[in-house]
């Protein structure tokens, strides 16, 4: 009789042995017994695994409702107005992941009049939407008066935007059917505060505040850009907001419009209210008090510094500078045309000899523009075609 192999025992047969009182082994062979016994353990231990697994989220669930809550706890006292931690923003087009912001972290501060300048493109808008509490992050976190509102519900996401934060676009986003005051009066209506009276009373002090209490029942067709912005302005601060956020500005408006409306908004914070614009124009920087770059989805580095500074200051007076010359420009096309009275066609380059040289080389834009848009703001029976004026 040839010996049969000898079968180590594990500790697995030992514990079935004991367990059960039985044989793991039977005529050196794993017994029937045992092989179904190993087969219920295996069966019980995926169990575990299973049970412990889902306990395990369970109480990572219960662990972030519990942080989130805390969040709400140190919402009453905060360091910072708004902390952004490590923000990350991925938006899908079809199948291709588009990275528009990839980790930003930044402080804002009550009274801060915060700029953040950077090329088309580089996720400035978006940015500024997940500080409006317009969409959420990918990743990170952003803290509003200490509250933690980068996973909140649409619910409570909508009642922030409402009562916390004032927005104002590039244009203007006023309802047309309406007055500057209706337009004014439209939060005021959400949030539901105050009695009819009392909103009355508010949006005009609020226009007031923007200086156009005057023009409180034009409706936006009545007004220009730059009172248009004025009143969007008026709108953002109706419900008292713990921020304004702006895109762009004055990203509609020409420049010298858009210089008397950043001097409200300096105006405005100089009074304690606090801004975060993004814009690609340099002048919104020079109006600031904090100035941040952006580019590719990150923010580079914070300060007016060096060269940039004078750079934007210089640009900014040269853009006044031919701002003032175009004015200049169109007074002396006045007098040209009207020492020429009578004339039907007249060459443009003798209308464009009678201004001074130091004029007519500093224009923000192209003479004959100038000369069109003049005749278009008068309602001239003029016409421009190639080089010569056509009168009638
Ligand atoms: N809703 C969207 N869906 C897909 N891609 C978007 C969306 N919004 C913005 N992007 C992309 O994200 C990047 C940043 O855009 P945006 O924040 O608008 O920049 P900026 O305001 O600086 O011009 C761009 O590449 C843009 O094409
Ligand atoms: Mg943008």
């Amino acid at each position: 009789m040839s010996k049969l192999p000898e079968i180590e025992k594990t500790p697995l047969m030992e514990q079935f042995e004991e367990e059960t009182g039985k044989l793991s082994i039977w005529n050196g062979e794993l017994s029937n017994d045992f092989k179904k016994w190993q087969k219920k353990k295996k069966q019980e231990e995926i169990k575990q695994i299973k049970e412990d697994i889902l306990s395990q989220s369970r109480l990572e669930k219960k662990k972030m409702k519990k942080e989130s809550k805390e969040e709400k706890v140190v919402g009453r006292d905060y360091d910072h107005l708004i902390v952004v931690e490590n923000l990350h923003k991925t938006y899908l087009l079809g199948t291709t992941a588009v990275a528009a912001l990839r980790g930003i972290d930044l402080t804002i501060d009550n009274g801060d009049f915060v700029d953040i300048m950077g090329p088309s493109g580089s996720g400035k808008t978006t940015l500024l939407n997940l500080i409006g509490g317009l969409d959420i992050p990918t990743r990170g976190k952003i803290f509003l008066e200490g509250r933690n509102i980068s996973m909140l519900s649409d619910n409570s996401l909508a009642e922030i935007r409402r009562e916390r934060i004032g927005f104002v676009f590039q244009f203007y986003n006023l309802l047309p059917q309406m007055t500057a005051m209706e337009n004014v009066m439209v939060p005021l209506h959400f949030s539901g505060k105050l009695s009819r009276r009392g909103k009355r009373k508010k949006a005009m002090d609020l226009l007031r505040l923007v200086g156009l209490d005057e023009r409180a029942h034009h409706t936006p067709s009545e007004l220009s850009g730059g009172e248009q912005q004025r009143v969007a302005i008026a709108r953002a601060f109706a419900n008292d907001p713990a921020i304004c956020v702006l895109d762009e500005p004055t990203g509609d408006l020409d420049s010298k419009t858009g210089v008397m409306v950043l001097n409200l908004l300096r105006d405005l914070n100089k009074r304690g209210a606090t801004f975060i614009a993004v814009s690609h124009d340099a002048a919104v920087s020079e109006f600031a008090t904090r100035v941040f770059h952006m580019r590719d989805g990150k923010l580079t580095h914070e300060g007016k510094i060096g060269g940039l500074k004078e750079t934007e200051i210089m640009q900014l007076k040269r853009r006044q500078e031919t701002e003032i010359n175009k004015e200049k420009c169109k007074s002396k096309i006045f007098q040209y045309l009207y020492a020429n009275q009578g004339k039907l066609e007249i060459p443009i380059s003798d209308i464009r000899s009678s201004i001074p040289n130091s004029i007519v080389m500093n224009l923000p834009e192209h003479f004959n523009d100038i000369l069109q848009e003049l005749i278009e703001e008068n309602n001239f029976f003029g016409k421009i075609e190639g080089e010569i004026l056509i009168l009638r």
